[in-house]
């Protein structure tokens, strides 16, 4: 049996990865809260490392308040960059299969095309330079590596996109939405899932390499932060009315267009990415509205 390590389990990604794992014959989770693993403190990893025998690690610690990190660069870089790579190295020194998650933030460049992996990053603000640091920092130290970038991750609990939109539109009154950031939502169940298959494809792989690398996971297809946005408002009764703003009108320092080509994580691992329409219609089932 194998142990997998999950970094940050009570962020939300680290809570969706818990839902859903499915117990098996060949995998043991280690879901470690920051209280239990700091991942600032290499002595705490290496003693973890040694007391669990871990196999695998899920990096899901992040620092992730995208505009307090323009005040808080220290801070966010100490866990998105420094902290990444005290993982990478000891995982390359253990012989241990690193799931690094990073974002689309990396990017900045309008290209006008679902970007590629390789592609040049240029991130507009802190949070997005402190992920690409730690992206950096992981494929210079670790050896077995997938670094993920993700995307507007939502999901029917905690605090994120989707739990905001239907706790405003049950409030009734307008709601004023960026439609000139584009990019595509995904739902952290389809991802946590992701994750566990590809865990679960290595662990079996009798052989098969999977190719260490940069891929790109979010739901399939393509919406503005207003499209995804209306889709969720009217999905059920409610007296708000959504309106949409220019992201100059907020002066967020996010990109315009960051739509990940998703093409080598399919081919790779051959794992079927869901609609990011069908996703919000089962998260919309299994919240309580
Ligand atoms: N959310 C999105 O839309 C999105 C989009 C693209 C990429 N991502 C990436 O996806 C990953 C997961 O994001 P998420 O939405 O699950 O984030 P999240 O909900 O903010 O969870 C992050 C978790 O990491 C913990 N943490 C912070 N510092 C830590 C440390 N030094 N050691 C150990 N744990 C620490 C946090 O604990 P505290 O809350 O107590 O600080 C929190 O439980 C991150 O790498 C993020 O950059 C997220």
């Amino acid at each position: 049996m194998a142990t997998v390590l999950v970094t940050g389990s009570e962020g939300q990604l680290g809570r969706a990865l818990q839902a859903t794992f499915t117990t098996n014959s060949f995998l043991v989770p280690l879901f470690c809260t920051k209280a239990m693993l700091d991942i600032t403190a290499p002595d705490q990893i290496a003693a973890c490392i040694k007391a669990h025998g871990v196999q695998y690690i899920i990096n899901c610690a992040a620092y992730t308040n995208v505009e307090a990190a323009e005040q808080e660069r220290e801070s966010c870089f100490k866990v998105n960059s420094i902290g990444a790579g005290h993982l990478a190295a000891l995982a390359a020194k253990h012989g241990i299969v690193l799931f690094h998650i990073s974002t689309d933030y990396v990017f900045g460049a309008t290209t006008g095309r679902p970007l590629r992996p390789n592609d040049p990053t240029d991130p507009l603000n802190a949070y997005g330079q402190s992920k690409r640091a730690g992206e950096q920092l992981v494929a210079e130290r670790a050896t077995h590596f997938y670094i993920i970038r993700t995307a507007w991750l939502y999901g029917a609990q905690g605090s994120n996109f989707f739990t905001k939109m239907v706790a405003l539109a049950q409030q009734g009154g307008t709601i004023q939405m960026v439609d000139d950031q584009i990019g595509s939502p995904t739902y952290v169940y389809d991802l946590a899932a992701a994750i566990w298959k590809i865990i679960e494809k290595i662990a079996t792989a009798h052989g098969k390499d999977y190719l260490s690398g940069i891929y790109h996971y979010t739901n399939e297809g393509v919406a503005s932060w207003y499209d995804f946005a209306y889709a969720i408002v009217t999905a059920f009764p409610n007296n708000c009315t959504l309106m949409p703003l220019s992201s100059a009108e907020v002066g967020l320092k996010r990109p315009y267009y960051s739509v990940l080509n998703k093409s080598s994580f399919r081919e790779v691992f051959q794992i079927k990415i869901p609609h990011w329409k069908d996703s919000l219609a089962i998260c919309l089932k299994q919240s309580n509205i």
